[in-house]
């Protein structure tokens, strides 16, 4: 693996590597001294052209766990308010010497770009491109379903090596806008999870019928007959629905009453379900407080499993060779 750009380019194989090392630094990070030697002298650069909380904390986090030199980059304040090109942007950074490059884009197929334009020999990740895939976000969605389904209903077992298979996954919302729901879709049927998307019509996008998933209308009749293990709530991305695109969207009202998660709705669920936020949440809006807030909600945890996930992808993509992982992460400095 040289760049880690969409979940759709991961083999399972791949995707449970991912997985398995994310477990290996999680378990670092349980230990009085986080910070391993493994990326010392090595630089990444988070290159944000959109904002961002959880990812951009993490991935510097992460960046700095593993003992790399870490370059913050803002779009606003930098010199791509005077017009600057993503080529002239990536050759600075190249005349900078990144090893990694971290980007987020409001463009779908920015990182794409920068990883195959040829100007630049550093790994790219994505970050989150524009409506199309945000790859770290799945993997540490899959990393929380594993440590907390896997095992239920015909799961591989717990543990290393283990998939998603037999868990049921209900993603609901705004998903015409969503690269967090693109990406879990692609990672979630490679690792053999089933799942259904649901949404109002008019918030599905054209084409959705070609993915590997089921798609419904009805939130209380798929909690209730289809018992999902895990149920995730999408952000309803208003500030995408700008001009003509703001018709697809009902009134927050109804939104609320027919695709919201709140008390009444978790107790649909199975007892062991959880309830999943990518962030940042519209409390009142996709999910209430009461559902955010409960026992079942596993939110806070996903924001701290993205540093392991995230340790996990710059250590494959920079300082991995066969057989090293091990070594790797037990060492400390
Ligand atoms: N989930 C997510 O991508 O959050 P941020 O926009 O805060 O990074």
């Amino acid at each position: 693996m040289k760049h880690l750009l969409s979940t759709a380019d991961l083999s399972k194989d791949d995707a449970i590597l991912l997985l398995d090392t994310s477990a290996q630094m999680a378990a670092t990070q349980s230990r009085e001294n986080k910070k391993l030697p493994t990326l010392r002298g090595r630089t990444v650069v988070n290159l944000f052209f959109e904002d961002s909380t959880r990812t951009r904390l993490s991935f510097e986090t992460a960046a700095k766990r593993l003992s790399a030199d870490v370059i913050n980059f803002s779009a606003k304040g930098s010199s791509v308010s005077k017009g600057e090109s993503l080529k002239d942007t990536a050759l600075t950074l190249h005349a900078m010497g990144a090893d990694a490059v971290v980007v987020r884009h409001w463009a779908s197929g920015a990182p794409q770009q920068l990883a195959h334009g040829g100007w630049l020999d550093a790994a790219v990740l994505n970050a989150g491109d524009g409506t199309h895939m945000h790859p770290t976000q799945a993997l540490l969605d899959a990393f929380t379903m594993r440590r907390h389904l896997v095992g239920l209903r015909g799961g591989a077992g717990e543990g290393v090596g283990a998939d998603l298979a037999g868990l049921k996954i209900a993603i609901v919302g705004d998903v015409l806008h969503s690269r967090v729901a693109r990406a879990n879709v692609r990672l979630l049927h490679t690792l053999g999870a089933q799942v259904t998307l649901v949404s109002p019509p008019t918030l599905l996008p054209v084409g959705v019928e070609t993915w590997p998933c089921r798609t419904a209308y009805d939130l209380d009749a798929t909690l209730a007959d289809w018992q999902p293990d895990a149920v995730m709530m999408l952000r309803v991305q208003r500030e995408r629905m700008s001009g003509g695109a703001g018709a697809f969207f009902p009134s927050t009202l109804e939104y609320t009453r027919y695709y919201g998660l709140d008390g009444r709705r978790l107790g649909l669920l199975p007892e062991h379900a959880i309830v999943m936020h990518p962030g940042p949440m519209n409390r009142g809006l996709e999910i209430s407080a009461e559902a955010a807030d409960s026992d079942r909600a596993v939110i806070v945890e996903q924001v701290a499993n993205g540093v392991a996930v995230r340790m996990a992808a710059l250590y494959l993509l920079l300082a991995h060779t066969e057989a090293s992982t091990e070594a790797h992460t037990e060492g400390t400095s």
